[in-house]
Parts: C-alpha cells; structure tokens; sequence
C-alpha cells in the first residue's frame, strides 16, 4: 500500500474517513454545499464521540464516499483505531484508494503516521497460498493518503519509525501465518537470511555446531523431527561501537504436536503459530534494521520442529543442557523452555547483553490467566519491567506482570536431576517462567513475555488484527529500544 501525508484538501476520488467536531469547516462543506448540511442534520450528526454518517458527494462526475466519525470533545480520541475499524470495514468492497482526513482536529503528527499504521495493520491479507480460483475478486487497497495539518512531520514520523514497525510486524504476521511445510526450521532460517538485505548480519548454527556446544536441551526438541533444527543470530550493530548491545531472544517451534506426550487433535493446527516469540524477534529486528536504529542489538531464535517418533526425546529422559544443569523431561509438550533455555544461556554468556527480552508462545495457562489481551511479563528486575510496562503503553502491545518467586521455583525440584520441566497444574505460566530464570544467572536483567494468547489469535476483535498471527511484540520491543537504547 502507497502511503503518503497532504496538505488539507477533499479527496477526489475513492472513499474518505473525515474526523471532525462538527460539519462546519471539513473540507468537503464546498463540494456538498446544502445538501451535505441537510444530509448531517438528517442524521442528527453533530461530531460528538461515537457519532457517525455516510454520504456521497461529488467531485466533477465522480461521486466520493464519505464516512463523518466524530471526534466529540473527549481529551483523548484514538485516531489509530478509529482509521483501523473504517479501513476494516472497507475490506473486500473493491475499493482502492483510502483518504483519511485528519484536517482540523488535534490529530499530531504522531497521530498521523500512527493512523497510516493503524490503516496497513487492518489492510492486510494472508491469501498467497490460495489460488487466483479463490482469491478474492476485489482488489486489495492500492493507496493511503492521510491528510493532515502537519504533512511533513507526519511523513517524517512514519518513514523514521511507524513505517518500519508495519514492514516488521506484517513480516511476522507472515512467518506465524504461514504452514509448517512451508516455514520449517531451515526453511525460516533461509527467509531471515534474506535481511542482510537491510543490513543485519545473520549467523545460522545447524545441528553439527549446536552439538559441540552442548545445546542438548533444544536439540532434544527437534529430536524426533526429519527436519534439521537451527538456532539463528541476528545483529544490528547501529550504536557505538564495542557498546554492550540488548538482547532478545524468541522461541520459534514452527509446529508443536507435543512429541510422545501428544497433544489432542482438535485444534493442533493452531500450533503452526507457536513461533510466535521468534516471529516477534525476526519482526522487530526488521523494523530495527529499516529505521536504522542507533544501537546494538542482538536477535536470537531457536527454530526446531517438535514430533512424536521412534527417535524422540521421551517423558524421563533427563538432558544436560548447555548450562550444564541437567532436565528430567517429564512432559515433552513443555519444549519451549527447553529451546529457550539453551538459546537463553548460550546468548547472554557469549553476547554479555546489558539486559535480555524473551518471547514464548510458552503457555496455554497465561490464555487462562489473560486471555487474548494482555501478555504475561515475568522479570528479574523492576527498572527493565517498568520499562517494558511503559513501552507496553506506549506501543499498544499490552502486558501483565507476574510474579516470581521461591516457591514456585521449588515446584521445578525433581528427584533425579536439577530440575523437571514441568511445575504441575497450578500457576503453569509462572513455573514456566521459573524455568527459564534458572538459565539466565542473577547479574543479568532479564524479562519473560508469555504470548500464547497474544501472539496468535482467530478471530480478534481488534480491527488491526484480521489474520491468525498478530505480529504482537514487533511495536514493543521496537518502542522499548527506541526508548531506553537510542541516544
Ligand atoms: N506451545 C504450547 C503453548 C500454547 C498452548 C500456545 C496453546 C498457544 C496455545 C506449549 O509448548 C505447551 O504445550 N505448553 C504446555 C505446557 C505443559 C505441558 C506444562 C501447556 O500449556 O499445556
Ligand atoms: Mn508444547
Ligand atoms: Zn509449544
């Protein structure tokens, strides 16, 4: 989708959004005259909040669609949503071009660039996988002009930072979305290569390497696969030169059947998406790298394949991971603290990160706990969560903050090694959490986003989101470097 930010002035063609207080003064008062006074008084259209009328007004031959939102007179109004829902409501009606006034209200140029976003979040489709036979006939939307008071600053805004944190989180709303026979572990691995396009470096360990480090925890996930597991760095080296840089790393199991301790088949194919965390990775390194953002960060994933089969892992099979602490493996559906555990260690002992942000899939018991709204944070340090609350805020990936604490880690106490795998029924997201605190050492600041309810999500309610993978994480992490790691 074309984007671009004018100068006040009434579409002449397509279909417009106008937020307005009142009629008085909206750019299309001239074209309509009378009419569109009378059409507004008809609809008893004042411009208060939650207001709304439609009508068509004519520019030389060409009759323009318009929608009145009201803008009311509310301190805050959210122009991103409302620009959101309009454009989903448009979905699939064949139109083309979409104009969104903004002229006239108290719309920033934060506002503006944030609506663009909002607009492109809604637009997009996932259907390259259907044939032209049933791909739909209607044209996607081909351009966005958002006119407002300030065009230049708003272009400035979107193509410095919300541009790129569309293009990141489209790419991991793609990666979620797409099936495991087309995102395997090397199959993803080759689609994150491609961002030395923009100036990451990638670095991808197969098996052969991750074995030499002793990474035997992630590799016993994808031990009953035939697909080769991956673990892949990204870097993005745009701070000081020899600065500590931060850390993220993602779990990216592109299935989860459970392995021996198989899941149900209803609804397993949901489990295409449990690489959510990593997605949000790849996403925000993305938007990192196309902003040229000025700091060091470092993205790690770990990519494997979780299958039941003659040669996986089994429920008492006790591992040495790389830290060197030894699992009993009493559930092999908990994989993604397995993965995340060697991914975690072997990033914060080579990198020294300055803090650390991990992203799971991790739970059907924060679904539980929070539903599809917030996702879970599990931290170590109070500055780095209330950093991320803030950039939570901000950014509008919600999160939740959990607790930590002893005695749900004794719950990990298992009577043959270090530690077990599994916690038990009570507090699933916690235990979880506990887990991978114990591979992450006391010096280093960390954080734990659980986003299984998050990160993936039929049918959402919120208009950004019309498709299965949400790209949830992309604009946090983002909005936190940018925050907190930027000069
Ligand atoms: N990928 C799942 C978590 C999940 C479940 C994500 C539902 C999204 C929707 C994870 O690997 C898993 O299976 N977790 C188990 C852990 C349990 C065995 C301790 C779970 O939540 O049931
Ligand atoms: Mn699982
Ligand atoms: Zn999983």
């Amino acid at each position: 989708m074309k984007v671009s930010f004018v100068k006040s002035a009434p579409a002449k063609s397509g279909s417009a959004l106008v937020i307005a207080n009142a009629l008085k003064g909206n750019p299309y008062s001239k074209m309509g005259g009378k009419s569109l006074t009378a059409a507004a008084s008809a609809a008893g259209f004042k411009g208060g909040q939650g207001q709304s009328f439609s009508t068509y007004v004519m520019s030389g031959e060409k009759a323009v669609r318009v929608f009145f939102k009201g803008r009311g007179k509310e301190d805050r109004f959210d122009y991103e949503i409302c620009a959101a829902k309009w454009v989903k409501s448009l979905r699939g009606s064949g139109e083309t071009t979409l104009n969104i006034h903004l002229d006239g209200t108290d719309a920033t140029a934060d506002d503006a660039a944030r609506v663009a976003l909002g607009a492109r979040l809604a637009s997009y489709v996932y259907d390259k996988r259907r044939s032209a036979a049933t791909k739909s006939k209607k044209p996607p939307f081909k351009t966005l002009r958002v006119i407002c008071d300030n065009p230049s600053a708003a272009k400035k805004s979107y193509d410095n930072f919300y541009g790129a944190v569309g293009d990141g989180t489209l790419l991991a709303r793609d990666v979620v979305n797409e099936p495991p026979n087309v995102i395997y572990p090397k199959a993803y691995a080759a689609r994150i290569k491609k961002l030395t396009e923009l100036g990451l470096k990638v670095e991808i360990l197969g098996e052969a390497k991750m074995k030499k480090l002793g990474m035997n925890a992630l590799l016993g996930v994808g031990q009953g696969s035939v697909r080769e597991s991956q673990l892949v760095v990204m870097r993005w080296d745009g701070g000081k030169k020899g600065a500590k840089p931060a850390m993220f790393v993602g779990k990216g199991v592109t299935f989860d059947t459970g392995g021996i301790s198989l899941k149900p088949g209803a609804n397993m194919w949901d489990m295409k998406g449990d690489m959510g965390g990593s997605a949000a990775v790849v996403g925000a390194m993305c938007a990192l790298a196309t902003r040229k953002a000025k700091a060091n960060v470092i993205g790690i994933v770990g990519l494997v394949e979780n299958m039941p089969d003659g040669n996986a892992m089994l429920p008492g099979d006790i591992i040495t991971s790389m830290s060197g602490q030894t699992i009993e493996v009493q559930n092999t559906d908990a994989e993604g603290r397995l993965v995340l555990s060697d991914a975690l260690h072997y990033g914060i002992t080579k990198y020294k990160p300055k803090a650390v942000i991990d992203l799971a899939t991790l739970t059907g018991a924060i679904i539980i706990s929070l539903g599809h709204e917030y996702a879970g944070l599990f931290s170590n340090d109070d500055s780095l969560a209330a950093e991320i609350m803030a950039a939570s805020e901000t950014s509008t990936d919600k999160t939740w903050r959990l607790p930590l604490g002893k005695a749900y880690d004794d719950l990990l106490k298992s009577q043959y090694a270090d530690m077990k795998n599994i916690g038990g029924r009570a507090a699933g997201s916690i235990t979880a959490a506990q887990f991978l605190q114990r591979f992450v050492g006391k010096d280093t600041p960390w954080a734990h986003l659980d986003i299984a309810g998050t990160g993936m999500v039929n049918g959402s309610k919120d208009p950004r989101n019309p498709t299965f993978g949400t790209g949830f994480g992309v604009r946090l992490l983002n909005r936190w470097i940018a925050d907190n790691h930027e000069a």
